[in-house]
């Protein structure tokens, strides 16, 4: 999916798209009855200011906080990471605590405007540190942007950096309604 398609097409193609702080953009789209795919497109500045990005996914019932959701954390220049929030600290591999890599084709492409993040999962993976998705039903996403250190350490998210929104993850999901925290450029 090209990213004039992501401003132009999603009016009329089956995708979701959420437009994020700092030009960041998650979009959908269901392949198959039991997968869904992602795109997530990080502009060059970002990339250039940053070192990392990640999107996570938990129940909108389950309230504040990176505990018990399901992150895609995405260190710059290394494979992207089906990861898990605890209730302390950063996200953890799922493979680091038992668990398993349920990315299905990670993929990026990098174009005159920014790399574009593509993966796709299974709705329900059966994995305890997935968080079972379903179509038309409501989440929390959580976004975040941060650091790495000089030995290439993922730092945590500043407080300005990191925020939340309910979507729904439908097909025709749009968020132009919706406020956002903006990111800091630090
Ligand atoms: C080393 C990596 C990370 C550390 C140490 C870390 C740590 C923390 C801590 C301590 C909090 C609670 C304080 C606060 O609200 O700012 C928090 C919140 C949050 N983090 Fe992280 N985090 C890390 C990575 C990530 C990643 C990869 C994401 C991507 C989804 C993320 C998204 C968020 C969000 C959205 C919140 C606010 C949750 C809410 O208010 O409901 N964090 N993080």
């Amino acid at each position: 999916m090209s990213w004039f398609l992501l401003f132009v097409i999603p009016s009329v193609l089956s995708v979701g798209v959420v437009y994020l702080p700092n030009d960041i953009i998650l979009a959908w789209s269901f392949p198959t009855t039991e997968t869904i795919k992602f795109e997530l497109r990080v502009p060059q500045t970002i990339f250039d200011s940053y070192g990392w990005t990640g999107i996570g996914f938990k129940p909108v019932a389950s309230g504040s906080g990176m505990n018990g959701a399901d992150i895609t954390n995405i260190i710059f220049s290394t494979p992207m990471q089906d990861s898990y929030g605890l209730s302390r600290g950063g996200p953890k591999s799922d493979i680091e605590m038992g668990g398993a890599c349920d990315l299905i084709y990670p993929d990026s492409h990098v174009d005159g405007r920014g790399i574009k993040y593509f993966w796709e999962k299974k709705l329900n993976t059966g994995d305890q540190y997935d968080v079972p998705l379903a179509k038309d039903q409501e989440f929390r996403l959580l976004y975040a942007v941060g650091q790495v250190s000089e030995s290439g350490v993922q730092m945590q998210h500043t407080f300005m950096n990191r925020g939340t929104i309910n979507i729904v993850l439908s097909e025709n999901f749009r968020d132009s309604s919706l406020q956002y925290n903006l990111f800091s450029l630090i």
